[in-house]
């Protein structure tokens, strides 16, 4: 649709349907949240024992996305999300964009900051980005942003900005190197920056905030007034992390007042999710789901997630389990915003399904497709075919909630190696105990040919070597582009 004739849609759209008066001209805000490794067992409305007031708010008014997918670990996850691509499609599939690999998301490919951009939105980012810096053009605010206020690479110290093994320190205001005054947590700064990016916004133009936090991934670290929320739970690591639930709730609740604040809410469509399961022995929690992040278990890519739009959600307020996977934002948002996805998209627009209660356009997806570690997996209606090994933590892991379990014992208890042809039904059997390829060896066949298929079209993984002079030491202590 040519933008101006989606712009008076939109407005009438908003006139018809919810007798409101709202600017002509007005598309929906769009604030789409990633959590990072945050796990099945670790929200307010899966574990009552978490605390997310904030987020079980909008959940529980929202749409809850009880059969929402994405991939295992970061990078792919990202990939799919801005692309609405399958990462194996696109080279990204093995691992994360690891610090000082010369490589990022391919350059050719439109990200969804780039079409809203195109579509008349303002376009900001906060926090961790990790689809790759090793040259200018693979950053932020080349892919379409109008703002980058975070870190480039996959995890650092959530006070110094510093990464660990190499030392370099990892954080920038668009382009530059930023140093705050104070050593803030990052978590809660991002909150104080989206609350800033929103009372500066024009009002005339539509707000596209994509907020992927540095939260929940490890290091360890909440200030501990967080901590003390669950000063009940023994295990430090799970205290621990819990808080750190906890402070990006309250991130998020920050960031919800100040777009109620400017008006600007009602017209708000929120997306929330998470880029892969919680990792046990880091405090996060799949359970009952089996497995860990990095795993093709459900547990690695069965997510947290739900949707808010006062306006924009003709049902709400009940959990759907009808699939959706990451891939899907890129042509639903797009699709929302009054523009046209690519043709060539792996993911399909499910804006019926998400505002009208209506069936999922999805009845098959893939998990994963990784050549270089043999590992795969694909679903089709309740069925999941895994081939190869789902990844090395292969387990059941119980949140260590009040109970003192050692999780190092755990690790090695649930330590499984599991190398073969797996199928599960998933509606009955979600938590993947059940193996029916000796049972079903036709439906066996039948989804390894399905699988295949994608297979045929994977492309090689980038998987270089890392790149000596990416090292911080070469550009004064940060890591910053240049070396690729
Ligand atoms: C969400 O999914 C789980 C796992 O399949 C299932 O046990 C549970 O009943 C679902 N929740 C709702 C409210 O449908
Ligand atoms: C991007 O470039 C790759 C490698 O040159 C090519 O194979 C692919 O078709 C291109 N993709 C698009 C969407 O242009
Ligand atoms: C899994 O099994 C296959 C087939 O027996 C074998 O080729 C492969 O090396 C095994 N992979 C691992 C990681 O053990």
């Amino acid at each position: 649709m040519h933008a101006s004739l989606a712009s008076i849609w939109w407005g009438l759209m908003a006139m018809f349907t919810n007798n409101v008066k709202v600017p002509v001209a007005q598309k929906p805000n769009i604030l789409l949240i990633l959590a990072d490794d945050l796990g099945w067992n670790d929200v307010g409305w899966n574990n009552p024992e978490i605390k997310t007031p904030n987020l079980d708010r909008l959940a529980s008014n929202g749409v809850i996305l009880n059969a929402s997918y994405a991939l295992s670990t970061c990078s792919p996850s990202r990939t799919a999300l801005l692309t609405g691509r399958y990462p194996f499609k696109l080279g990204l599939q093995h691992g994360v964009v690891k610090k000082g690999k010369p490589y990022g998301l391919p350059l050719n490919i439109t990200l969804l900051p780039q079409k809203l951009k195109h579509l008349g939105y303002s376009t900001h980012a906060i926090g961790k980005w990790h689809l790759g810096f090793c040259r200018w053009e693979y950053t932020p605010t080349f892919r379409g942003f109008d703002s980058f206020y975070g870190f480039y690479s996959g995890s650092e110290d959530y006070y110094k900005r510093k990464t660990a093994a190499i030392r370099g320190y990892d954080f920038r205001m668009n382009t530059k190197v930023f140093k705050p005054k104070i050593k803030k947590y990052s978590t809660l700064d991002y909150g104080r920056r989206a609350v800033k990016i929103i009372q500066a916004h024009k009002r005339t133009e539509p707000l596209f905030l994509y907020m992927p936090f540095q939260a929940v991934h490890s290091p360890l670290q909440v200030p501990k007034s967080f901590e003390f929320k669950y000063r009940n739970i023994v295990d430090r690591n799970r205290r621990i992390f819990s808080g750190m639930v906890s402070a990006m709730d309250s991130a998020i609740g920050m960031t919800i007042k100040a777009l109620k604040q400017r008006n600007m809410l009602t017209n708000t469509m929120i997306v929330f999710l998470s880029d892969n399961g919680g990792t046990p022995f880091f405090g996060g929690n799949n359970w009952p789901l089996r497995g860990s992040k990095a795993t093709l278990w459900e547990g690695g890519t069965r997510v947290p997630s739900f949707v808010w739009g006062k306006m924009l959600l003709q049902k709400a307020g009940y959990t759907s389990n009808e699939m959706i996977h990451a891939v899907d934002w890129f042509p639903t948002l797009v699709s929302l915003a009054g523009g046209t996805p690519e043709k060539d998209v792996d993911g399909v627009d499910q804006w019926q399904m998400l505002s009208q209660r209506q069936p999922s356009r999805r009845k098959e997806f893939v998990y994963g497709i990784n050549s270089i570690t043999g590992r795969a997996a694909i679903r089709r209606g309740k069925y999941k075919l895994i081939e190869g090994t789902a990844g090395h933590y292969s387990g059941w892991y119980p949140a260590p909630s009040s109970r003192v379990v050692k999780m190092k014992r755990m690790k090695q208890l649930n330590k499984r190696h599991v190398n073969s042809t797996l199928l599960y039904n998933i509606q009955v059997d979600p938590i993947e105990s059940n193996d029916l390829s000796a049972k079903y060896p036709h439906l066996t066949q039948f989804m390894l040919r399905r699988l295949n298929r994608y297979k045929a079209q994977e492309v090689e993984a980038f998987n270089p070597r890392k790149e000596r002079y990416s090292q911080p030491k070469f550009w004064g202590g940060n890591w910053s582009p240049g070396w690729c």
